[in-house]
């Protein structure tokens, strides 16, 4: 069984600066490195690196970003057989920028990403088969993602839902359909319509969206850990203290190292834990896909932790 997802890829191009520019503002950064990402990629790529056999559906350019983002792609073993290679547009690229304390702020262009539509849905369909949990993100657009999120669960694959970059005005009927919904603090407040900044506000936040239509609702809260609620239960998992270098992919490392946990039979609290070490140990490097966990360190951190939740 494998997992399928579906969404953007991006060629990221990344300035550190000692500090976020405020609006109008020049901040004059020391380095810069383009490298690829896409929160999409990303997720397959960490679920890749984490020994499960991963898809990938999406849509690129035919210039020279997209072979970068092929290469890194095929290079951590995904599945690429369901990316459409578009000539008559541009890869999408993100803008980032990040300081020093590894916070960052992202602006895309989405360019081919925003043309994935039935073609996509298509290639999806072929690999819905062989698949088990399917990921979805919203780098794409929203009517495909509901479509995607419709024809995985006709084919009864455990949907999770990464909602980034947020969208407030999301169908209703999505969110009856996903199994896991994966917001941080700021995605959780644009959907609730108040701020989330910690376990109180995350809990309510998870009533809203139970009452929304999820059945699960995993709320990650940076440096405070995940709040974690299904319908019956609730638990606050404890963030494992790390040295943060970057925080861009910290959400996919922890939604692909969630996806592989439940593809190897775990439970879904275990898989918040896993979700945890893979966004743990993302933060610690630079950049998105270079940053994600290889196995033998998922392993040795996730054998570290022994109390997580309270
Ligand atoms: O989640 C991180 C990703 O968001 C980056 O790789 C960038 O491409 C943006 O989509």
């Amino acid at each position: 069984m494998t997992v399928v997802v579906f969404g953007s890829i991006n060629l990221d191009l990344v300035v550190e600066v000692p500090r976020l520019p405020i609006k109008g503002e020049t901040v004059i950064g020391h380095r810069f490195f383009a490298a690829a990402g896409g929160k999409a990629a990303n997720q397959a790529v960490a679920i890749a690196k984490l020994g499960i056999p991963v898809s990938l559906v999406g849509q690129i350019g035919e210039d020279s970003f997209g072979k970068t983002l092929i290469e890194s792609l095929e290079t951590a073993g995904v599945n690429t057989s369901g990316i459409t290679v578009n000539s008559s547009t541009y890869s999408g690229i993100a803008s980032i920028v990040v300081d020093e304390t590894g916070a960052n702020t992202i602006a895309c262009a989405a360019g081919a990403n925003n043309l994935v539509r039935e073609r996509e849905i298509e290639q999806l369909k072929n690999l819905l088969p062989q698949a088990e949990i399917v990921l979805l993100e919203l780098g794409v657009p929203i009517a495909t993602v509901l479509t995607a999120a419709r024809e995985a669960k006709a084919h009864d694959c455990f949907l999770i839902l990464d909602p980034a970059p947020v969208n407030s005005n999301l169908p209703e009927e999505l969110f009856s359909l996903v199994d896991v919904i994966t917001p941080n603090e700021v995605e959780a407040s644009q959907l609730v319509g108040f701020t989330v900044d910690g376990v109180t506000t995350a809990r309510q936040a998870a009533s809203v969206l139970h009452q929304m239509g999820v059945k699960n609702v995993i709320i990650t809260l940076g440096d405070r850990g995940s709040f974690y609620s299904t319908e019956e239960d609730s638990y606050w998992i404890k963030p494992i203290p790390v040295s943060v270098v970057d925080t861009v992919a910290a959400g996919d490392a922890f939604n692909g190292a969630l996806a592989v946990a439940l593809a190897s039979g775990k439970s879904l609290r275990e898989a918040v834990q896993w979700g945890t070490v893979g966004g743990a140990l993302a933060v610690t490097k630079n950049g998105a896909q270079s940053s994600l966990p290889s196995k033998a360190n998922f392993q040795e951190l996730l054998n570290q932790q022994v109390i997580w939740d309270e």
